[in-house]
């Protein structure tokens, strides 16, 4: 028999482990861990991201309009954990933590070289109906490792280690 459960938060599971990264108007990079992200269309593909506008990345998203959600295999763990804790705010999480990235080819973001895919995305909308801001972007590009692509161009998901 079912009873109601007393906490509802992230009630849907299981969460997603993403890694958003992005770029301020003066050119400076950040990412942070992001667990509120889905795919909202398959023609044209677009995807969401929700963040809170507390986060330092939500001022870097609104104003370059551009974000890349990258995916962790398990051996980013560390840098995963200290991406979802510190920020930008603070410090330069890249230089601190060494994280490797090079520039989007079609938005204004860095990507995480370390991840084996990263998405690009330009933002076409935006709601806040709670807590998140959900930005919706509109998939540019989609880079994968070339490991985890069979001749075709398709993505061997089952052979990704992805946290
Ligand atoms: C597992 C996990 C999931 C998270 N999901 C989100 C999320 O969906 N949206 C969000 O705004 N913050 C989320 N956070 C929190 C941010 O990643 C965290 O506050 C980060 O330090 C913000 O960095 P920033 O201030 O440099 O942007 C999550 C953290 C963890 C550990």
């Amino acid at each position: 028999m079912k009873k109601l459960a007393k906490n509802m938060m992230l009630c849907m599971q299981p969460v997603p482990q993403t890694i958003v990264s992005c770029r301020d108007k003066d050119g400076n990079n950040n990412a942070l861990v992001v667990g509120f992200a889905a795919n909202v269309s398959l023609d044209p593909v677009m995807v969401m991201v929700g963040i809170v506008p507390t986060r330092h990345s939500h001022h870097m998203v609104k104003e370059s309009g551009s974000f890349v959600i990258n995916l962790p295999r398990k051996d980013f763990q560390k840098e995963y954990s200290y991406l979802g804790s510190k920020s930008g705010r603070d410090e330069d999480k890249f230089a601190v933590f060494g994280i490797k990235w090079e520039n989007a080819k079609y938005v204004n973001a860095p990507i995480l070289t370390d991840c084996p895919v990263s998405i690009e995305c330009s933002v076409v909308d935006s709601i806040m109906p709670g807590t998140h801001e959900l930005f919706i972007g509109k998939v540019e590009a989609v880079h994968v490792d070339e490991e985890y692509l069979d001749d075709n161009g398709n993505i061997l998901w089952d052979k990704m280690d992805l946290m």
